[in-house]
């Protein structure tokens, strides 16, 4: 039986890590996965999650399974976080998923679950396991317009004109900051203008929330997100612990519902147990209870947001650096727009046969469709990897 299984192609982030790891060069330049990295190149254990991770090593005295839905103390510190006083409790439904991909694969199964039929709008672009996980779920998937790659901004206009064919039992999905891959994030009139036109038409949102505290501060990046909760009858939220706490390896997300009433939450969050019952029985514990732990700690919280704060202003530091260097060395300014984007992530509109050049000879890794990891970058290595973007024509 297996023989008749057909080849696949790598994922393609995870295929280019790979690449980049066997790369023997010394002096290549990893710009591809989204990873943190600090000036020396670490992407570190947090200093909260270590502390939590000694504390909890001491005192823990069974690793017996918790509930389907995980560690109750991390979901409420969870929903705390991300919605703040934006939900009653009384409405949400909540389970605790491996990371982010487990987290959206569950949220999108409830969907399928509710609306066999459901038809979800994906930002284009968008992260490709966002199409992938559709696509393994055998929903449709409808792709919207996000961003105008002539101006670098969203597309508001196309944005809205595409998910005005979002109907009943549809389910919308946005990134809730900090886009993966353009950095190109709604304003919060154009979250109110997404809200507006969503709100009559029975076709939620599903929120992919990874990278909370990477852009403007973790309270700033889930405003909109918060807003929609305030405005909308039902929303679903994945929320990714990898790079807000850095536990990525130990995959930890939680879906949160936002369902319409007390009953539906209640038959929402057995419909998420049933899923977590099917897909792994119980979702992975240790790294949920550092989560809940740090948050739960006002002195490991302090710590935690410390350091978080710390590693945004280092990747917006990054930003403008490269920014300003390109627009130093090229003589123009079409490089600004780095500066001004969140997170991560850019596209820096290079061709595929640009991206192979940088790569092949430059030792210089990013994603095919030219995304960047600011993070990735040192500030030593700015004027080599603006040398090359030159050379190859950018
Ligand atoms: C990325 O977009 O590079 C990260 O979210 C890592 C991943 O799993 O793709």
């Amino acid at each position: 039986m297996l023989e008749r299984l057909q080849p696949r192609a790598p994922d393609k982030i995870i295929g280019l890590m790979q690449a980049f790891r066997n790369d023997p060069r010394p002096d290549k330049i990893d710009l591809g996965v989204g990873v943190y990295r600090d000036a020396a190149g670490l992407t570190p254990v947090m200093r909260a999650v270590k502390a939590a991770e000694r504390q909890l090593c001491d005192t823990q005295t069974t690793k017996s399974y918790t509930a389907l839905t995980g560690d109750p103390a991390f979901l409420q510190a969870m929903a705390g976080l991300v919605l703040g006083a934006a939900a009653a409790p009384e409405r949400l439904a909540m389970a605790a998923a491996p990371g982010g991909t487990g987290a959206l694969h569950i949220a999108l199964a409830l969907v399928r679950l509710a609306s066999p039929g459901a038809r979800v709008f994906v930002p284009d672009p968008s992260w490709p396991n966002h199409a992938a996980i559709a696509d393994a779920l055998g929903l449709t998937r409808v792709p919207y317009r996000y961003y105008d790659a002539a101006a670098q901004t969203v597309d508001e206009a196309g944005m809205l004109a595409d998910l005005a064919q979002a109907g009943p039992g549809d389910v919308v999905l946005v990134h809730g900051c900090c886009h993966n891959p353009t950095g190109a994030d709604l304003t919060p009139p154009a979250w109110q203008r997404l809200g507006a036109l969503l709100a009559g038409r029975g076709a939620p949102l599903l929120v992919d929330l990874a990278y909370q505290g990477f852009g403007d501060g973790p309270e700033a990046d889930v405003a909109g997100l918060r807003a929609m909760a305030e405005t909308l009858p039902e929303m679903l939220i994945a929320v990714s612990c990898s790079k807000t706490f850095g536990l990525y390896r130990e995959r930890v997300g939680a879906v949160l519902a936002l369902t319409g009433s007390p009953a539906a939450r209640a038959t929402a969050e057995a419909n998420l147990a049933a899923l977590n019952r099917t897909t792994y029985a119980f979702p992975p514990d240790h790294g949920a209870r550092l989560a809940g732990m740090v948050l739960a700690d006002p002195d490991l919280r302090a710590d935690w947001a410390a350091e978080l704060e710390a590693m945004r202003t280092r990747i917006a530091r990054l930003r403008s650096t490269l920014a300003e260097a390109l627009t130093a060395q090229s003589g123009s300014d079409r490089f600004g727009f780095l500066a001004g984007q969140k997170g991560l992530f850019s596209l820096l509109g290079a061709t595929p046969d640009q991206v192979a050049t940088l790569r092949e000879t430059h030792g210089i890794y990013m994603i095919g469709d030219s995304r960047i990891n600011l993070a990735g970058l040192s500030e030593q290595d700015v004027p080599r990897v603006v040398e090359a973007f030159l050379k190859v024509g950018l």
